[in-house]
This record gives C-alpha cells, structure tokens and sequence, in this order.
C-alpha cells in the first residue's frame, strides 16, 4: 500500500524542515527518492495528480535549499574567535566591554619571593611534581610497606597503575622529592659541597575542607646535607629565611614531634608575624603559629640515596606555603586561593 494523503503531507513538512538546516542534501534524501519511486506503482489514473504534487514539494524544497545558499553566500567571512561581527564596519560595530589586564596568582608571587631568599642564602630551587608513585611517597622516606603512618598522609590516586601494580598517587608532601634530590645530587658531597635545595610543589590531601584546609595547597620543602650537620643549623636556617620573608624579627619555638623521615623531628612554631606575638584573630589569641615540620634526616632515608649517614648528616623541613602567606597579608580563608574568585585576586595586582 502507498502513502495515504496525511503521510504526504507530513513527510513533506519534515522535508521543509530539514532544507532549512541541511540544504541541498535533502534534495538527494531517500525520503524524497521513495516518494518518487511511488509514483510508478499507482495505477495510471493517480499517477498524474500524485506526481504533480510531488514535483511541486521538490520546487518548494530547492526554494528553501537556494534561499539558505543565498544568506550563507552573503556572509563576506566568519571569524568565530572574534568578540564582534568582522562583517560590520569598524565604526558601525558596538563597543566593547572594557578589558582587563590580569595578574599574578598570590601564591606564584609568594613563592618567587621565597625561591629569591634562598638563593641569596645559597640553595638552589628545584620544582616538584604532581604526580608521584609510592616508592617516593612512602618507602624511600622509611614508611615501610603497610604501616600506619602512612594514613596521616591520605591523598588521591588514580585508577592507573604503574609497573608494580601501584596506583599513581597525587604527592601528599614535597618531601617526595627528597629521594630524588638526594641521588641527582650526591655527586656534589664528594667535592666538598653541600646539597643545598628548596623544593616548592603542589600538594594534595583527602581533607575535610575548611577556612584552614584545603585539598590542594602548595608546600615549601628543604634539604640541606653535608658534613657535621645538625639540628642547630635547621633552626638558624628556617630562622633566618622568616626574618627575610616577614622583613621583621621572628620569634621561633620547636617542639618534638614524630616524622617517619626525621630522627629527631619537630614542630616548627613562630611568634604570629600579624600581631608580632601579642594574640590576634589569626592566632586564634595565643601569640604563636605552627608552621610545618621539620627534622634531622633520618640514616634510612640517606642510605635509601646511598649516602653513607656515618659520614654525612642533614636536616629537611616542609611548610605550607598557604598559610605563609596567608600570614603575610591577613588572608582568613585558605579556599580564596583554589576559588578562582576575581574579587580576591585583584587584591594582588
Ligand atoms: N612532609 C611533612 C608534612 O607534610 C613535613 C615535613 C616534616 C617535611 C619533616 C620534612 C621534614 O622535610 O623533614 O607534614
């Protein structure tokens, strides 16, 4: 059975339709081809009537098909990544919304800044990665396999896994540089020179976030080894890099801790550089400011660089950079920096 007069119809609005978008391509549908396939199988008298109506729905169809070649023809030329019409004469366009100049992030501003102190100090600046895998997140920083230490250090990981079957781990810590440092570096030992290094890097944590803690941040880490180093030259050190930073007198606190990398490993604490030490907001009124962790460099972690820790010594220490400076410029919730907020970054300009 052929098509009744309702399904005509119906097939030639869609047709319509479809020129509108497709142009001459409809001219050469197969819904079109069947309708004229059609005509040969009705008997002679409807013939005429029926092909008729066809021929004319296939005019109106190459109407539409000219009349969109036309529009498209008259358009000179298309620029889509223009922010007005290029067709339009410079002085007939409307104007353009003002623009503006961005800036540097805070955090990359603070970071050069602390990156310039310590090269005046004689250590050289190395950048982290944001990828690592559990060799240098945990083992080669004397976690051993399965212990729980390695909980307080809850991160991301992805689905991936590398040649041992271990997933990739987003770093928790810069100290996942250490390993790195410590091998690509050795060879200085054996001229007499130090290993000397700070490592600024992105940092991620399965954290419930809140005014003080974010899932990214960035953290500085340091490394310093050579002969007869101790304890007293981490505290000179840290010291010294604060006073420059803050451009005031810092006074500093430690207090014993636990890192599996660091034997004996501290807090490290500073009289709150806002209110120099007198209680404010920011310090929640106690005058003082934990600012990372730190340690002499635990034998395992050297001898996992093959350094010989019975001939060399060293000390490490890894602060969050987010919270230096947020002190820096009384910043009262870490989430500005991630936030993308325009409000709080033109502040930095
Ligand atoms: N990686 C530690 C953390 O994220 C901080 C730290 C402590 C770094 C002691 C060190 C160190 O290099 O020696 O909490």
């Amino acid at each position: 059975m052929g098509y009744q007069n309702s399904q005509i119809a119906e097939v030639a609005k869609d047709l319509k339709a479809r020129a509108k978008i497709e142009g001459s391509a409809v001219l050469r549908s197969t819904e079109l081809k069947a309708l004229f396939d059609e005509i040969k199988t009705l008997p002679q008298k409807q013939r005429g009537s029926f092909g008729k109506e066809i021929n004319l729905l296939k005019q109106e169809l190459q109407k539409i098909v000219d009349s969109k070649q036309s529009t498209v023809a008259s358009l000179k030329s298309i620029d889509v990544t223009a922010p007005f019409d290029i067709n339009v004469p410079a002085d007939k366009r409307p104007k353009l919304l003002p623009s503006e100049f961005g800036g540097q992030h805070p955090l990359t501003t603070e970071i050069n800044n602390i990156v310039k102190i310590f090269a005046r100090m004689g250590l050289e600046a190395v950048e982290s990665r944001q990828l690592d895998d559990d060799y240098h997140m945990f083992t080669s920083l004397n976690f051993p396999e399965g212990h729980p230490a390695r909980d307080d250090w809850d991160t991301f990981v992805t689905v991936e896994k590398d040649k041992d079957g271990k997933p990739f781990i987003a770093p928790a810590q810069t100290s996942t540089m250490q390993n790195r440092v410590l091998k690509e570096r050795k060879y200085k030992l054996k001229e007499n020179k130090p290993i000397a290094v700070i490592i600024p890097g992105r940092t991620f944590r399965n954290e419930d976030v809140d005014a003080r803690h974010e899932h990214t941040f960035y953290q500085l880490e340091g490394i310093y080894v050579d002969h007869g180093i101790n304890a007293g030259h981490l505290v000179a050190t840290i010291k010294e890099w604060l006073n420059n930073y803050y451009n005031k007198e810092i006074n500093i606190k430690i207090q014993p801790f636990y890192f599996p990398f660091t034997e004996p490993s501290f807090e490290f604490i500073a009289s709150c550089p806002f209110c120099e030490g007198n209680g404010c907001g920011i310090c929640s009124h106690t005058g003082w400011i934990e600012l990372g962790g730190c340690g002499v460099i635990h034998p395992n972690v050297l001898k996992m660089a093959d350094i010989d820790p019975n001939e060399y010594t060293g000390f490490a220490w890894g602060f969050g950079i987010d919270r230096l400076v947020m002190l820096k410029n009384n910043i009262e919730d870490v989430r500005h920096f991630e936030s993308g907020k325009l409000e709080f970054l033109r502040q930095f300009r």
